[in-house]
């Protein structure tokens, strides 16, 4: 595990952006694992940044998004779909049949969980999957619980999930109750593991998730018994570190 500190924003979005095109420049048909939230919005821009510098392309790249909002029609402000094309997508030269992410809107969300598992498994493995993480110590939307799922699935939203995630909604009423998720054994199959946290508020539980007791209860603990893990804090984040 290799955990960095980094004194301003702007210098980890450098470096997370940094890891990210530097594997995409030798090896430009990679595959992708991305996420969503706020905490990768500045890694996203500093990408766009690169990319508008004519340094790095990403034509033949792959991408696979962690999660997605069950009853959101990809056209809708709120879907991670929405947020990929307006933070990252709409701004660089990806192929759009390459970006993955799943329909939220799907008529049968199972049916939607294999048909993303089996364009996964087509794809081999992900050479990296960037991660945030939830206050609860959730990835993707791997919920705390007594047992974790491997693949992709339905997930019922913790009422402390949908609270954090209500500043994006009019009210909390509008944030869904459920969610897609890649699963943890989906996760952990990635060669690399790029973890960003970023803010006070989260400087306990990464501490607990990458120190504490690998438990299902913090699914980010499970990140420990990954070989090729980089974790990327700020310094609020990183506080209990030093
Ligand atoms: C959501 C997403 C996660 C993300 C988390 C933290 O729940 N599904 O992938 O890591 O929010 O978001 P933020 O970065 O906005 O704190």
């Amino acid at each position: 595990m290799n955990i960095l500190t980094f004194p301003t924003d702007a210098e980890l979005n450098e470096a997370g952006a940094g890891i990210i095109t530097g594997l995409v420049q030798t090896k430009p048909n990679a595959v992708l694992g991305l996420a969503t939230g706020s905490t990768p919005i500045g890694i996203y821009r500093e990408i766009i940044r690169t990319f508008r510098k004519g340094m790095v392309s990403y034509k033949q790249v792959t991408t696979f998004n962690l999660d997605e909002y069950v009853g959101l029609e990809p056209s809708h402000p709120q879907s991670y779909a929405n947020y990929m094309r307006e933070h990252l997508f709409d701004h660089i030269d990806a192929s759009p049949d390459r970006l993955h992410i799943p329909n939220g809107a799907a008529a049968d969300p199972a049916a939607e969980c294999a048909r993303y598992d089996a364009l996964l498994d087509g794809c081999g493995q992900i050479d990296l999957q960037l991660l945030g993480l939830g206050h609860n110590g959730h990835i993707g939307f791997n919920e705390p619980d007594h047992s974790l799922v491997r693949g992709t699935h339905v997930v019922a939203l913790r009422e402390q999930t949908r609270e954090a995630n209500a500043r994006f909604f009019d009210s909390i009423d509008g944030v869904p109750t459920h969610a897609i998720t890649m699963g943890v054994g989906t996760i952990l199959k990635a060669k690399t593991i790029l973890l960003v946290v970023k803010g006070a508020d989260k400087a306990e539980i990464v501490h607990r998730a990458l120190t504490g007791e690998i438990t299902t209860e913090i699914p980010a603990s499970l990140l420990q018994t990954h070989p090729h893990l980089v974790v990327l804090l700020d310094a609020e984040a990183g506080r209990l570190f030093r």
